[in-house]
């Protein structure tokens, strides 16, 4: 019990390590209405219907991929930057900004220690922090009875997390398990 104590309380400045706020991003892409520009549906690709009628919470987007459900802090900008991330791998992506995400973590289901910056449901599923859109997409192709990905804290070069020289930190995604234990799922970087 204490050990499970510990690693919560060791999870949080690493949760707070990721805050540089839009205005204060001086070398990021042009600051735009974070909230509105996040919550409109970016769909790429052939649009057969109307988008009024086509987007809606949980159905597929164009793509034939799930829409992703990502919360975050408004003020998050890896966040935001792992959200583009997943648009550009085709997923239309709607964001929940809120303050507190940590009782979104507890009813989700994400495993007590292995948080990260961000939350998202995609597909039924819970991914955790800035895990890779293709590990997303091979779980989501054959994820038998698997609840989600985990990336805890927020390994440097990761999608999201880009160093200036490229470099990616090595690290491993995690697979939740039925059983809310987690086992490797895949290693990136050096
Ligand atoms: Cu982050
Ligand atoms: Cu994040």
């Amino acid at each position: 019990m204490s050990r499970l104590v510990l690693m919560a309380a060791l999870a949080l400045p690493v949760l707070g390590a990721c805050t540089p706020a839009p205005e204060t991003a001086t070398d990021a892409a042009p600051v735009t209405p974070v909230a509105a520009a996040e919550r409109t549906p970016d769909v790429t690709g052939p649009v057969k219907t109307p988008t009024s009628s086509a987007i809606a919470a949980n159905t597929a987007s164009a793509s034939g991929l799930p829409i992703a459900l990502v919360h975050k802090s408004p003020t998050c900008g890896c966040c935001t930057a792992w959200v583009e991330h997943l648009r550009k791998a085709g997923f239309t992506v709607e964001v929940d900004q809120r303050e507190d995400l940590e009782p979104l973590k507890k009813r989700l289901g994400v495993p007590l220690g292995k948080g990260s910056c961000h939350t998202a449901e995609i597909g039924g599923l819970i991914v955790e922090g800035h895990v890779p859109a293709e590990d997303i997409k091979r779980l989501l192709a054959n994820r038998g009875s698997a609840r989600g990905l985990v990336l805890p804290g927020m390994p440097m070069g990761s999608p999201g997390m880009e160093a200036p020289d490229g470099r990616v930190q090595r690290y491993t995604v995690e697979m939740i398990n039925a059983d809310g234990g987690t086992t490797p799922f895949a290693t990136h970087g050096e």
